[in-house]
């Protein structure tokens, strides 16, 4: 079977489709045969070594973190699904889903029902997960809220303003011009277009600053929170981590980073909220596995409205 993997860590040229044997599930594991993949920052940062701390330096690495597709196998000790069920899922780090066949274990998985389709279905893990749980775990957003979200095109920024929207939130959306009537149409109530107005300049004060995708700091943004509000980013790293422990204790004010955790049951919300059309998915652009180097190239132009698709194999959607 074919699946994407890199040697050393480069760029572009380092991405690769070799041949693999099947993968064999362990007992809590599921084989998924993958219809589709979804493209994050995380393929490019993998692919250049940004996260060798985390993914280690042993080659050949394995790319893809998130797809959708039907199950061919499963363990023996597998109580929730079974071979011919569409799921979406995640790898995480450990990296895989740019594959033709991908073994995960089964709470890594999630059904998904009829009215969503494989391909919408491939794109809303990684994001529609850390949006929610950024929101609701992290943020404490609520019937109210005001939230600033910085990034609301993108990936995870898309699943967010519609999510906080059917929190009861107040959004408030940064992006450039080009997406001012995308994010509207998403539902925020206020578009910042971060080319005219400099978002840390705003008047207003925030419940909580989600920056999604890491284009202010937490002291530029601090001034911009209300007495006890939070400061939240997705880009965990150890001053970060530092800056978490000290706020919690010294500061009324919280600065807070994130890390996804595979939950089926908050996917499952998720992909019900999809079924209903609350949520939508908005794909800027397909790419078929043999150009997957390309799809990571796009992504990485930090530019990418709503989600890239890998196509791996289309016949189940
Ligand atoms: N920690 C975790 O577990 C976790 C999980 C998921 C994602 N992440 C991280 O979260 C980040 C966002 O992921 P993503 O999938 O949403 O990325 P993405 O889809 O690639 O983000 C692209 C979007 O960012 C917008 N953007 C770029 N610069 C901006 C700025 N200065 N202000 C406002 N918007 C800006 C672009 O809109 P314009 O063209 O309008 O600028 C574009 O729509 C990545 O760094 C990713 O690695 C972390």
């Amino acid at each position: 079977m074919k699946k994407v993997e890199i040697n050393r860590f480069g760029g572009y040229e380092v991405v690769e489709l070799v041949e693999r044997s099947f993968p064999t599930p362990g007992d809590n594991d599921v084989v998924v045969k993958v219809s589709y993949a979804g493209v994050n920052p995380l393929d490019w940062k993998v692919r250049c070594g940004m996260m060798k701390m985390v993914t280690g330096s042993k080659f050949p690495m394995s790319l893809g973190s998130e797809a959708s597709g039907v199950v061919s196998e499963v363990g023996s000790q597998v109580q929730n699904l079974k071979s011919g069920d569409r799921v979406v899922l995640t790898t995480g780090l450990k990296g895989g889903a740019y594959s033709e066949f991908v073994k995960v274990p089964e709470t890594n998985c999630c059904k998904v029902s009829l009215g969503v389709s494989l391909k919408d279905a491939a794109g809303s893990y990684i994001c529609g997960l850390t949006a929610l749980q950024c929101l609701t775990e992290k943020g404490n957003v609520g019937e109210g809220s005001q939230v600033l979200l910085i990034g609301a095109s993108g990936g995870v920024g898309s699943f967010a303003v519609q999510i906080a929207n059917l929190l009861g939130a107040e959004v408030t959306a940064v992006c450039s011009t080009a997406n001012v009537d995308y994010v509207k149409s998403l539902g925020a109530q206020k578009v910042i277009d971060y080319t005219e107005e400099n978002p840390a300049e705003l008047k207003e004060r925030f419940d909580l600053v989600f920056d999604a995708v890491n284009a202010h700091s937490w002291k530029t943004m601090k001034p911009l929170l209300k007495s006890k509000g939070t400061y939240l980013n997705t880009m965990p790293d150890p001053v970060m981590f530092l800056r978490q422990v000290f706020t919690s204790v010294f500061s009324s004010k919280k600065c807070k980073t994130y890390m996804l955790k595979p939950n089926r049951e908050q996917m499952s919300w998720l992909l019900d909220k999809m079924d209903s059309g609350e949520i939508r998915l908005t794909i800027s652009n397909t790419y078929p596995l043999e150009q997957v180097a390309d799809a990571i190239s796009e992504n990485e132009k930090g530019r990418t409205r709503g989600k890239i698709i890998l196509e791996i194999d289309p016949s189940s959607n």
